[in-house]
């Protein structure tokens, strides 16, 4: 390669490693150099603020596009949404800017090489979104974005089309100002928020095409406002769908209650125990593998101060749950759990019937960490079944979707210039965490094109993203659009 990009171990000020003795030609280039790149950056951060509000509009436009990846129906805004992209990088002088079919959704890859020698920055992004319901406790429609106060409602505006869109501003900025000083790669799916099935597939299939540097993916989040956040950890996950037959038919629960067992009673008890006292998940070698956290780790993810109150205030719940003994943020980045993401059985219409139900079912996710497996976490689980269901009833389990947690083993190529940008901008020294949220992409992308990835975003805890309500925070989505122009302009 013809390049150093430098890596950083910690988040100290960046040291050279070895001492170089310039001479005064060499001083005099290195600050001139310096001087221009200021030059460059403010240019481009100039643009940035007079073309803003023009910028913003085309994101809104991007937000009125329904594209819900898991609705048949509304398979054409998914296209929709796609070629939007694809005018937008065509427009800003991308080439090779290709929607390509998968079996559900496209994937759109664009690429701007300004010189093969130069480092590739590939930055990963998904235009699909989340369903918009319960669609009444939304307090504007989903799909039409409102602006109130500091912030911008709309479904996808923070999960993650407002994402994509500080990235496109930052290039944007750069292109109308002065040249890249580096190539840059774009593949944006449309099936994030359904497992993102065609990805891995894509990725091995196109591995020259995408081969590159550096990856930037901005599907994480921030810790809070004043919080730069690098992630440097997932989780990953294994998710269920458990049904439980009983009678061949609804029956008469006074006719038949006490000599027919009830499956959304026996489901209840089934999901009942899988936690113990301590908040522990009960499935048979569910811990087996779990990579402990180390003190000096559990340390420094202290000082992020993040704290019961802080969770408390954002959920609106009276009080915290969880397993004993860690810490709210080691819960959520660094232990694994269980949690019940949707119930059906029987009745459940207004008004009263007195039925046993012929069946129950229950859509059950685990969040898995570092060594988790989670074909094993399914054998638990089958396990758990076995010793614990009621001869009673005949139960089901199907594991819907898997994928391992990830965790940075070294440094991203490029974390220490994304660090000083973030730095840069926010005027402090940026947190590192580990994100309690899933990426598998950022398993594939290290397994498949061999980098690890930047994984980053300007999203906040509180964007109510997969709720009503969702929201971005723009003075922090500002600030992102500001680090990625510094950010691709380090090079
Ligand atoms: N952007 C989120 C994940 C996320 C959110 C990471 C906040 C960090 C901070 C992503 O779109 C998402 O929701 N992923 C799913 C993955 C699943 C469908 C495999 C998730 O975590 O539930
Ligand atoms: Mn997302």
């Amino acid at each position: 390669m013809h390049f150093y990009i430098p890596v950083l171990t910690s988040l100290e000020e960046p040291q050279n490693t070895k001492t170089f003795k310039l001479t005064y030609n060499e001083i005099d280039y290195t600050n001139q150099r310096m001087i221009m790149k200021t030059k460059l950056v403010n240019n481009a951060l100039n643009y940035y603020l007079e073309n803003q509000s023009e910028l913003r509009n085309e994101l809104l436009d991007f937000l009125r596009i329904p594209s819900i990846s898991t609705s048949e129906a509304h398979q054409p805004d998914i296209l929709l949404a796609a070629d939007f992209l694809v005018k937008k990088l065509t427009q800003l002088g991308f080439e090779k800017v290709i929607s390509f079919p998968t079996a559900n959704h496209p994937i759109v890859y664009a690429e701007k090489m300004v010189d093969p020698q130069k480092p590739t920055v590939l930055i990963y992004g998904h235009y699909d979104v989340q369903p918009t319901d319960p669609l009444d406790e939304w307090n504007s429609p989903p799909f039409e974005p409102q602006i109130e106060g500091e912030y911008l409602y709309a479904r996808g505006s923070s999960d993650m089309k407002g994402q994509i869109w500080a990235s496109v501003s930052a290039l944007q900025s750069i292109l109308r100002t002065t040249e890249l000083p580096v190539n840059i790669k774009y593949i944006l799916e449309g099936e994030e928020e359904i497992g993102s099935p065609s990805l891995e597939p894509f990725l091995k299939q196109n591995k020259a095409l995408l081969s590159c540097d550096i990856v930037i993916n901005p599907d994480g989040g921030m810790l809070a406002p004043d919080k730069p956040t690098l992630i440097y950890a997932l989780r990953g996950m294994a998710y269920f769908e458990l049904r439980v037959f009983g009678p061949s038919a609804d029956l008469h629960s006074g006719l038949f209650g006490g000599v027919v067992d009830n499956p959304a009673n026996v489901l209840s008890r089934l999901i009942g125990g899988m936690h113990d006292e301590l908040g522990r998940v009960t499935l048979p070698g569910f811990y087996d593998r779990v990579r402990e956290i180390s003190p000096e780790e559990s340390e420094e993810l202290s000082k992020i101060e993040i704290d019961e109150e802080v969770y408390k205030a954002i959920t609106g719940v009276p009080a915290l749950g969880g397993e004993v003994g860690f810490q709210p943020v080691e819960r959520i980045g660094a232990r694994p759990t269980l949690d019940v993401n949707g119930l059906y059985a029987g009745f459940i219409e207004k008004g009263a019937k007195t039925i046993i139900p012929a069946y129950a079912m229950a859509k059950i996710s685990t969040r898995l960490v570092p060594d988790q497996d989670p074909e094993d976490v399914e054998k638990g689980f089958r396990a758990y079944l076995e010793e614990n269901a009621p001869e009673s009833v005949r139960w089901e389990l199907d594991l819907l979707s898997g994928a391992p947690a990830y965790l940075a083993e070294a440094e991203a190529p490029g974390v220490s210039f994304f660090i000083d940008a973030l730095k840069q901008t926010w005027g402090v020294q940026p947190f590192r965490k580990r994100e309690g949220g899933s990426i598998p992409v950022a398993t594939s992308m290290k397994d498949i094109l061999g980098v690890d990835s930047i994984i980053t975003g300007f999203g906040l805890p509180d964007d109510q993203i997969h709720s009503p309500n969702e929201r971005m925070h723009l003075p922090t989505h500002a600030k992102g659009v500001q680090t990625l122009i510094r950010f691709f302009l380090s090079f």
